[in-house]
């Protein structure tokens, strides 16, 4: 199981819209996806259960910090290819889980806007990410395309790697998410590209290929899911 841990000091950075919509393109994707919410605010949580029966099912996990090592341990919950973790912006509050979390990542993305006061709150965190060894991935959102940022991009690039794919600001995160998608579950929708661009690159990164490309090249046997603890599933009220 792959784990993708989206953090930031930040609040309303775009952490669980990025999360929500990255774990719908797996999905769709024909990966077995599931995510864990982390953030007392149980925004993903409540995405989860809006998700409706139509569109490529997420297991999703509510967690408390106190159980956040489940996420973690080889047997902690049942295994899917990809696991989507998103985390609240008080993560300071919680050192010693966050770092278990943060080592064990496979991918660490971090949401930024690219304002300055984003910036400069988003760097020391990036940087301390650096100097505990991991590799943190910034990802701009609400990303205006004709706004000069070069000066904030600037910033970003010297404190960790930048994704070369943004998220622009569209009302239509918002709007698809209250109804439990994501913009890739809307069929022709203009944002989708930058979902399903911003998940190939993670997939780069990653070093996976769809399920689909796999079976093309050689057929695997389906890996055997292990049953633990699902705390709340696709669909659920
Ligand atoms: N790219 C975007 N364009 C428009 N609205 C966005 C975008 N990203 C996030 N939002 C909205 O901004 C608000 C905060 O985003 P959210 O993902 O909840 O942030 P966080 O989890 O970091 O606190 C939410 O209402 C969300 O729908
Ligand atoms: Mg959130």
């Amino acid at each position: 199981m792959l784990r993708i841990v989206i953090s930031s000091p930040k609040g309303g950075c775009g952490k669980t819209n990025t999360a929500r919509n990255l774990a719908a393109a797996a999905a769709h994707d024909g990966f077995t996806v599931s995510t864990a919410d982390l953030d007392p605010q149980r925004s993903l949580t409540r995405w989860a259960r809006r998700r409706p029966g139509d569109v490529p099912g997420i297991v999703h996990y509510q967690v408390e910090w106190t159980d956040a090592e489940a996420l973690t341990a080889e047997d902690g919950i049942e295994s899917s290819d990809v696991l989507f973790i998103d985390t609240p912006p008080s993560i300071e509050a919680h050192p010693v889980e966050m770092r278990r979390l943060i080592t064990v990542a496979d991918l660490i993305l971090v949401p930024c806007r690219a304002s300055f006061d984003d910036v400069e709150s988003a760097v020391p965190y990036l940087k301390a990410l650096r100097a505990s060894g991991a590799k943190p991935i910034v990802v701009i959102n609400f990303s205006r395309p004709r706004l000069n940022v070069a000066a904030e991009k600037g910033m970003l690039l010297a404190a960790a790697e930048l994704c070369p794919i943004e998220m622009g600001e569209r009302a239509d995160y918002n709007r698809a998410g209250s109804k439990g998608y994501g913009l890739i579950d809307i069929t022709g929708h203009v944002g989708s590209d930058e979902v399903r661009t911003l998940w190939a690159y993670v997939k780069q990164r990653l070093g996976i290929d769809s399920p689909s490309t796999q079976e093309e090249a050689e057929p695997q046997p389906k890996p055997k899911a292990r049953s633990r603890k699902r705390e709340a599933a696709h669909g659920a009220a």
